[in-house]
């Protein structure tokens, strides 16, 4: 059966959609399609050099054109929720980058309309596409490490404070938990669920955003996830699943590599490599997205707008904990 190929479009010419247009190059049934920039230069570079027919000076423009099939919403995630309800309106298919949105009100609104307008959308959380998470899942189901008790995950970067980017810029949805904490907290949903208590210890930059936040989720068998997300300092990148007979630890080796060591104490220890040749992963998440419209699907059964929105609920909820609020935010 020959595939149907989908007509992309880029949302926001950053640099994540960079990488993004680079991996998509990798795919068969795609076609790069169109750009869409806030600046028209812009637009016309970046579809140079992925290789796009078409360069948008505008995201409105790109949304009218109906050959679009699918648009990859990469722009600042307080930016996330005017940019995808703009493309579904227009009935394109939406693949909206993490966080989906900044609040889970925002969450909710994008979800309706997706319903309203009967269009396919997803978060671009490719880390629920990794085969290291499947792996992890594989390991914790065998039985082998018995029952999993606690977690400790962390994602920390530097990034020098400067007030107007969007990782320090509240206005831009700035903060480490939304940009990088989000990842220990999908670990912490996808290993234990839904945490029954929170504790949180946050430093905020001089603009409100979070540089710093570490997290203790708590529930109710006696859990525990102890979540770091921070741009004051460089970590490893690493999840560890402690269990009672061992221990998981998924390790990003390099923009290529991940390695998940499951130890058995004292008995076993046997590492797992999941390395991509080409491409940063995020081909995975694009793949998803085609094949799901190949099925006519208005929604991921992998990663479906319940789990999307029980995610922003949480961060919602860690965020009141920890006193970060966005200017936009109903008081
Ligand atoms: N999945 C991942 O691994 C990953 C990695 C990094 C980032 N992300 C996510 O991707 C999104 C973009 O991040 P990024 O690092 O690519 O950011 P970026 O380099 O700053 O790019 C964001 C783009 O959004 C557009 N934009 C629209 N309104 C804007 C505004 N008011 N201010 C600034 N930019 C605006 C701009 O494109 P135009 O000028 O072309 O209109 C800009 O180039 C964020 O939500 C982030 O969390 C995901």
């Amino acid at each position: 059966m020959t595939q149907r190929t989908y007509n992309w479009a880029i949302l926001g010419c950053g640099r994540i959609a960079g990488k993004f247009s680079s991996d998509l190059k990798l795919l068969d049934n795609v076609r790069l399609y169109a750009t869409a920039s806030r600046s028209i230069d812009k637009s016309k570079a970046f579809a140079e050099k992925y290789g796009f027919e078409k360069a948008y000076g505008s995201y409105e423009e790109m949304a009218a054109d109906p050959e679009v099939d699918i648009v990859y919403v990469a722009t600042p995630h307080s930016h996330h929720h005017d940019h995808a309800i703009l493309c579904l309106k227009a009935g394109k298919a939406v693949l909206v980058e993490k966080a989906f949105a900044l609040t889970a009100a925002e969450a909710m609104e994008m979800i309706g309309a997706a319903r309203e307008n009967n269009t396919f959308m997803m978060e671009a959380f490719w880390t629920r596409f990794h085969p290291s998470l499947a792996k992890v899942k594989e390991v914790l189901a065998s039985g082998t490490l018995g029952k999993p008790a606690l977690m400790r995950s962390e994602f920390c970067f530097y990034a020098p404070f400067n007030p107007d980017h969007r990782l320090f810029n509240l206005s831009l949805g700035g903060g480490s938990l939304l940009d990088i904490g989000i990842y220990p907290v999908f670990w912490a949903l996808q290993i234990f669920g839904v945490p029954s208590e929170i504790k949180t210890i946050a430093d905020l930059a001089p603009t409100g955003a979070d540089r710093t936040i570490a997290m203790t989720f708590g529930y109710p068998g006696g859990e525990m996830a102890q979540l770091t997300s921070s741009l004051a300092g460089c970590s490893d990148t690493q999840t560890e699943i402690w269990c009672e007979r061992g221990f998981i630890r998924v390790r990003k080796i390099d923009p290529q590599t991940v390695k998940v060591t499951v130890s058995v104490k004292e008995v076993s220890e046997e590492d797992y490599i999941f390395h991509q040749e080409n491409g940063f992963g995020l081909f995975l998440e694009a793949q998803h997205v085609m094949e799901c419209l190949n099925a006519e699907l208005t929604e991921s059964p992998l990663l479906p707008h319940s789990y999307t929105l029980q995610q922003m609920q949480l961060l919602d909820r860690i965020r009141k904990i920890a006193g970060i609020r966005y200017p936009t935010e109903a008081l």
